[in-house]
């Protein structure tokens, strides 16, 4: 996996994949580029992909596939009800949820810390975030699980297969669909302070959110928000693991621990590609791309571009500055990175006061998801003391 971001560079920053037909960039400056400019780089790919009409109101509300200017108005709306207050405040309840799941392990000395932490720590977040009822908590982690937990999704572009990935989920996303739909006209009737309450309310020039787009919003941060910060979570155990030097850092001065988020995120990015198509024929670094053409920008490629970083391959919790792009680059910057960064900083805190030592149990059953589309442990045994 490193050693492909790593020499995918040697071929030069822009090529085209013959196997794949689409053009892969990896070199920092290329990405940001490419990030910068949704005018001739689109994010919207709903004319390419099948329709399928479950899916439909999820691209209503959902506008990280969305160009300007949609994009902007949802986002406009979308910022006033999830402000940093709103992020800031989630603060104890992430204190709270992290202390509850390590309880119920605490009497172990070996557990999985993905299936005890990194995986329902986010969702339950999210959920709590919503105003969702705590009994309905286990619905969100089944639709979770059938919506990310198998490979199948995002792992093919090829049409056939994307269609019946789609077709294997639909029945869960009419499911989520009903269940939002109610919660949301529950919140139309008492709105109430809570992040639905604040969608419902949202007003930007006398436009407000429709049922939809707020479905479409709500399912975006459960898919934004949640694999992507449980694989945040096991990339931070796993990297310190493979690192004792820097954890020993870590540990002599828990103050780093902002620092050692970000070089984890440098490191293994979640989302290692992001796809976008031309809108016209385009010049980047100094090869021609055709209009329409498929672009991946390789995050992770670009995180570990020498030009950008020194000693990139270097696992390094003292980097400063570390402009990683693993929350994006533009418009499309991820809405929730002060979340995912309050929540990591929470929790491994946490994890690391409460287990002064901690080391992967069995390197073996360290398992990385369907790297293409997800770089994230789906097991991670611990050993603590
Ligand atoms: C967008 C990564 C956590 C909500 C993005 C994008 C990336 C990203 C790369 C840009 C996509 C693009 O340009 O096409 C991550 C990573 C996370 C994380 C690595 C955790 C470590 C979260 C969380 C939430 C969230 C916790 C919400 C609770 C969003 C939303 C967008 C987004 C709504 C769309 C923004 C837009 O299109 O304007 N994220 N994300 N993300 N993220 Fe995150």
């Amino acid at each position: 996996l490193v050693d492909g971001w790593r020499t995918a560079r040697q071929a030069g920053p822009v090529r085209y994949d013959e196997q794949q037909k689409l053009w892969q960039v990896v070199d920092h400056e290329s990405v940001a580029a490419v990030l910068a400019d949704p005018a001739a780089y689109s994010s919207d790919f709903s004319g390419l992909a099948p329709t399928q009409p479950d899916f439909e109101t999820f691209r209503q509300g959902n506008f990280v596939g969305m160009d300007p200017p949609a994009h902007r108005k949802l986002r406009t709306l979308v910022s006033q009800a999830f402000t940093p207050r709103v992020v800031a405040g989630l603060e104890p309840r992430i204190h709270a949820v992290t202390t509850e799941l390590l309880d119920a392990v605490e009497d172990r000395d070996r557990f999985d810390v993905v299936d005890a932490l990194a995986y329902p720590l986010p969702i339950i977040v999210i959920a709590e975030l919503l105003g969702v009822p705590a009994g309905d908590r286990a619905l969100f982690q089944e639709w979770a699980a059938t919506l990310f937990g198998g490979d199948e999704i995002g792992s093919s572009l090829d049409m056939a297969d994307v269609e019946r990935a789609l077709e294997s989920i639909a029945p869960t996303v009419r499911e989520m669909n009903g269940y939002l739909l109610d919660h949301i006209r529950h919140h139309r009737k008492n709105p109430g302070e809570g992040l639905t309450g604040r969608l419902v309310r949202a007003e930007v020039d006398g436009v407000r959110l429709t049922d939809q787009e707020i479905v479409g919003f709500v399912a975006l941060l459960l898919v934004a928000g949640h694999i992507t910060t449980t694989a945040l979570l096991g990339n931070a155990l796993l990297s310190l693991d493979q690192y004792p030097d820097e954890a020993a850092l870590l540990r002599a001065d828990p103050g780093r621990l902002p620092d050692v988020i970000e070089e984890v995120l440098r490191w293994l990015p979640p989302f290692p590609e992001l796809g976008r198509r031309t809108t016209r024929e385009v010049q980047l670094a100094g090869r021609t791309l055709p209009a329409d053409s498929v672009v991946m920008a390789n995050l992770a490629a670009a995180n570990r571009d020498p030009a950008r970083f020194a000693r990139p391959d270097d696992f390094d919790v003292t980097r400063s500055p570390n402009p990683h792009l693993t929350f994006g680059h533009g418009i499309h910057f991820c809405f929730g990175a002060p979340l995912a960064r309050l929540e990591a900083r929470i929790a491994l805190r946490l994890v690391l006061e409460r287990f002064p030592e901690i080391a992967v149990a069995c390197r073996s059953e360290v398992e990385i998801q369907n790297p293409a589309v997800i770089v994230s442990v789906r097991r991670l045994p611990l050993e603590v003391r």
